[in-house]
């Protein structure tokens, strides 16, 4: 088996579907052409059934990147799968990805089914869009909650209906993910055509669990992750990108791998966050805009001798240019002769004690003192080594 993982974007469909997030057609080509450059392998373009709009999304980004395969979403139909692969044509290579509910909740009260019946659906589903001439994947929905026997037949039916691609998504984010990898893990051992294709993690992050049950899949034996930029979609999310591709690779020893240019990550959330309107919280791993700020004086004190004592990422592998240290009351008299250093003033000994005593004042009075205060601040120093 091989251990590159797959990363599946679905920013422009699951992630498009958060109110207030929806994008026109210019913006989605946009974002799928620095998917791409950004080395995604599958990019998820959107539902084309579901609207106008989106069967165009899906025809513009089919027409508009080369390298990732572009993928479209249906439903267990025939209409569906029929317009879906209208849309595709222009793709490279075109992906359908269709599927039903699979866990009894849905099957009982959405689909008003039965589990013999969706097994039918979902097989023949397969067999429809995979003889349009394309790659077909195939999602069992809801499959965190499935009977895992009966998500075992389910997915060695739709292997041997011709998918190339099984997603086993946890829709509600209800898994833990020890339990969520063992899924895999028992779906990886009891299916018996499991080699004929790949598992694809789909985690939501209703519990915030969706990072660490994609890596717990993965570390299972999944090989493809489905995520999005800064971790956008339904509800409280889906699994972000930018932390699946940092975690595989600051975890050598899983012996996983993207093909991520994860220098370009910070670029892109920034696209991601001003193209859907859709800021990123501040404390987010990877892009937030402290995740490389240190703003304790202890935590500044050993970053300042040794950035390794509290950063496990280089700044510059995400494409931050720096990280920053940042100056409240909590700051300790290091990092302020640190900043003030790169302000041109020289200050140590008792008179860095003066100094720091009046920052300290301004501090408690001002959260955040910034490189301006500091200047007035020095301004009015009786005895200072100007610069
Ligand atoms: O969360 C989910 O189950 C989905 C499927 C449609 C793949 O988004
Ligand atoms: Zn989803």
């Amino acid at each position: 088996m091989s251990n590159k993982v797959q990363i599946f974007d679905t920013t422009l469909r699951d992630g498009e579907q958060v109110p207030g997030c929806q994008l026109k057609t210019e913006d989605k080509v946009i974002i799928a052409r620095e998917l791409e450059a950004l080395g995604v392998d599958v990019i998820e373009a959107g539902f084309p059934i579901s609207s106008p709009g989106d069967f165009l999304s899906v025809v513009e980004i089919s027409k508009a990147v080369k390298e990732p395969v572009v993928c479209g979403l249906t439903r267990a139909k025939k209409e569906d799968i029929d317009v879906a692969a209208e849309a595709l044509h222009h793709a490279k290579r075109g992906r359908i990805h269709t599927g039903i509910g699979a866990s009894d909740v849905h099957i009982k009260h959405k689909f008003r089914s039965s589990r013999e019946q969706v097994l039918e659906q979902g097989v023949w589903a397969v067999k429809y869009a995979k003889a349009k001439g394309y790659e077909v994947e195939f999602y069992a929905e809801d499959a965190g909650r499935a009977d895992l026997t009966f998500l075992a037949q389910l997915t060695e039916a739709v292997i041997a209906a011709g998918a190339d691609v099984v997603n086993i998504p946890d829709t509600t984010g209800y898994c833990l993910p020890h339990l969520y990898g063992k899924r895999i893990q028992y779906l990886m051992e009891n299916v018996k055509n499991i080699d004929r294709a790949i598992l694809s993690v789909h985690c939501h992050n209703d519990l915030g669990l969706a990072t660490a049950n994609t890596v717990a899949g993965l570390i299972h034996g999944a090989r493809q992750a489905e995520v999005t930029i800064n971790g956008i979609g339904e509800r409280a999310g889906n699994t972000s990108l930018e932390e699946v591709a940092m975690i595989l690779k600051t975890h050598q020893d899983l012996g996983l791998y993207t093909d991520i240019k994860s220098e370009r990550l910070y670029e892109v959330s920034l696209l991601v966050r001003d193209l859907m309107h859709m800021p990123v919280q501040p404390n987010k791993a990877i892009v937030g805009k402290n995740a490389f700020a240190h703003s304790s004086g202890i935590h500044q004190d050993g970053f300042l001798k040794h950035a390794e004592n509290y950063e496990i990422i280089n700044p510059a592998d995400v494409g931050v240019s720096a990280s920053s240290i940042v100056l409240t009351a909590r700051s300790g008299r290091a990092a302020l002769r640190h900043r003030l250093s790169l302000l041109g003033f020289q200050v140590s000994g008792e008179e860095l004690n003066t100094v720091y005593e009046n920052f300290l004042l301004l501090a408690d009075e001002k959260g955040n003192v910034e490189d301006d205060d500091l200047i007035v601040l020095m301004a009015n120093q009786p005895v200072l080594v100007r610069p």
